[in-house]
């Protein structure tokens, strides 16, 4: 049975690896994705409550981090990265994490959540491309990377600009 739950310092080195890990095999990756993970774990711009590990028998075996972003001086979530151990890809543990993250970026008061990755794999959770809400990339990306996903419907929420990063991302 799959356990999501926050992560502590005494996962840090085991959240490194895993990353690591499951980043070698992905077709997308800049092979910098553990190292981005750690700057954000030592920095200020990870979401402590946003930083989720799953666990199966006593092992992590995923996770995933939401950060503070801006748009238009709005504090809002990105998540970055997200990653499932090889061995344990297509069991929905990757889903798990996800929803469990929106969920706790909602009760936060987060209105959005912004991600840069697959829209195949990130469309199942409601993401479109950002430029749907007039949110823009910081950076020249092809739209249908760079998506947005609403987290409440509440029009009078809306929010548009240009996302700023925190420093660690390196934009
Ligand atoms: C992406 C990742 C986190 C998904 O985790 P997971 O636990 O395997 O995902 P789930 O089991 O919840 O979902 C499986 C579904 O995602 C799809 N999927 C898995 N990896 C995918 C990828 N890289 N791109 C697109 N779709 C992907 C599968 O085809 C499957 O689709 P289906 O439900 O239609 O059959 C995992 O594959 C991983 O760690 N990959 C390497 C790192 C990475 O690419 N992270 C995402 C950065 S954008």
């Amino acid at each position: 049975m799959i356990k999501i739950r926050n992560d502590n310092i005494e996962d840090a080195e085991k959240i490194y690896q895993l990353i690591k890990q499951a980043f070698e095999s992905a077709e997308h990756s800049d092979g910098n994705e553990h190292i981005l993970a750690a700057e954000l774990r030592n920095g200020s711009s990870l979401i402590p409550q946003l930083s989720l590990v799953a666990e199966l028998n006593n092992q992590i075996v995923g996770c995933v981090m939401f950060s503070k972003i801006h748009i238009n001086g709005y504090e809002e979530a990105a998540l970055a990265p997200l990653a499932v151990l090889p061995e344990y890809q297509f069991q929905g543990i990757g889903s798990a994490l996800v929803a469990q993250g929106h969920k706790i970026a909602k009760q936060l008061g987060y209105h959005y959540s912004i991600v840069l990755g697959d829209p195949q794999y990130y469309s199942r959770f409601g993401y479109v491309s950002a430029s749907v809400y007039n949110i823009k990339a910081p950076f020249k990306v092809d739209d249908k990377y760079f998506m947005a996903l609403k987290l409440n419907e509440d029009k009078s929420n809306n929010i548009e600009g240009i996302v700023a990063y925190p420093k660690e991302f390196g934009i």
